[in-house]
């Protein structure tokens, strides 16, 4: 099997050798690239390519994968709204790596909620400075407040009960509510309306593509804390900039961005940004940004290596692939997963 592993970084490198016991059968060959239509041509003579969330697999390069050959997309991620599952089902495989650590995400999330509301990223800065003053630094107890949760899986759940422990009220708003968890369900509209703090952990879908702009935004508490961990194009930047100017917005912590792409992942220090959106936002003292760090923990980086050549063994193997997704998974019966077989 030879395998091609896009948009890599030497702890990816060092993770998937080390989890690599299948090395007779499994070579891994590592490209710093991401996968789109400009860099296809290096997947021609693969197997497989392993890809991650900012790999561009649209309709061209599907179709292009095929014709090389490539049987097989393992994702080593869960999210997988930048494959076009569509195009791709019936033609190549696509599996992913559903649950290599909610809490990671979680706790990142609780992590950047923190900082901002208690100002940590200011105080560090400041008594590295020999600066002991409080002036500007007064935050507020998380105990007593609510919080809005879209997106009760695995990842919002164990926010969920991460933000029962502070003594918050949780309301929560899924496609499919999970009664067994401590929360409030409410429609979305009584979220926006109630909640102090909204936090974002649902897939991104044709559907909720900018489902938070200004017009959701004004529905929301004066002063609210909008904390994006899932995808960055649920958010309408632009909007979200215009109402955090407004100060609809009282602060907003972000590990995802819709333009994140070519930036996220890489050392632009000695580059002047061309980014005008990112560079306002990062010019704001209410703001704090992360690029795309929340899954990156030890437990989270061995799970993902572990499932992914777990996938793929299983794919050449022949047998069924317990994480393989399609376009018709869960929609239709042309998807055979629930007959116990491959999707198609
Ligand atoms: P999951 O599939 O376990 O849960 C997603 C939940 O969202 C499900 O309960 C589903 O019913 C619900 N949902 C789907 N569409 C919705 C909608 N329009 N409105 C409200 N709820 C909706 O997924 P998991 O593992 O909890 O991950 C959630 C998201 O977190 C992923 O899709 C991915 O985008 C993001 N993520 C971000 C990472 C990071 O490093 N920042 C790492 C891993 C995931």
């Amino acid at each position: 099997m030879k395998i091609a592993l896009f948009d890599t970084k030497p702890y990816d490198k060092e993770v998937f050798e080390k989890h690599n016991s299948y090395k007779n059968e499994m070579s891994f060959t590592f490209y710093e690239t991401k996968l789109n239509e400009d860099t296809v041509s290096l997947s021609n003579g693969f197997d497989c390519v392993v890809v991650f969330v900012n790999d561009t697999l649209n309709s061209n390069v599907i179709n292009q994968l095929y014709k090389y050959g490539v049987k097989l997309i393992a994702l080593r991620c869960s999210g997988f709204n930048n494959v076009d599952v569509k195009e791709a089902f019936g033609k190549i495989h696509v599996v992913n790596v559903p649950n290599y650590s909610p809490y990671a995400v979680a706790e990142h999330t609780m992590a950047l909620l923190l900082t901002s509301i208690r100002h940590i990223h200011k105080a560090y800065n400041r008594t590295r400075d020999y600066n002991f003053s409080l002036n500007g630094l007064k935050g507020f107890d998380l105990h007593g407040k609510t919080v809005g949760i879209i997106g009760t899986g695995r990842i919002g759940k164990v926010f969920a009960n991460i933000c029962n422990g502070f003594g918050m009220h949780v309301l929560a708003y899924d496609l499919c509510p999970d009664t067994s968890i401590n929360v409030e369900y409410v429609s979305l509209e009584n979220l926006f309306k109630h909640s102090d703090i909204i936090s974002l952990h649902c897939p991104l879908t044709p559907e909720n593509y900018h489902f938070i702009n200004s017009k959701s935004i004004a529905k929301m508490k004066d002063g609210v804390i909008l904390i994006n961990t899932s995808r960055g194009s649920l958010v309408d930047t632009e909007d979200l900039l215009e109402e955090i100017k407004n100060k609809k917005v009282g602060a907003t912590c972000l590990d995802v961005y819709e333009e994140e792409s070519d930036i996220f992942f890489e050392d632009k220090s000695n580059h002047i940004l061309q980014d005008d959106t990112l560079a306002r936002l990062l010019s704001m003292p209410n703001v704090l940004i992360t690029s795309h760090q929340a899954f990156l923990t030890e437990e989270a980086l061995n799970n993902i290596a572990k499932t992914t050549i777990n996938n793929i063994k299983n794919f050449f193997e022949d047998g069924i692939i317990k994480n393989e997704i399609c376009y018709h998974c869960g929609r239709s019966a042309q998807c055979k997963k629930k007959r116990r077989e491959r999707c198609f």
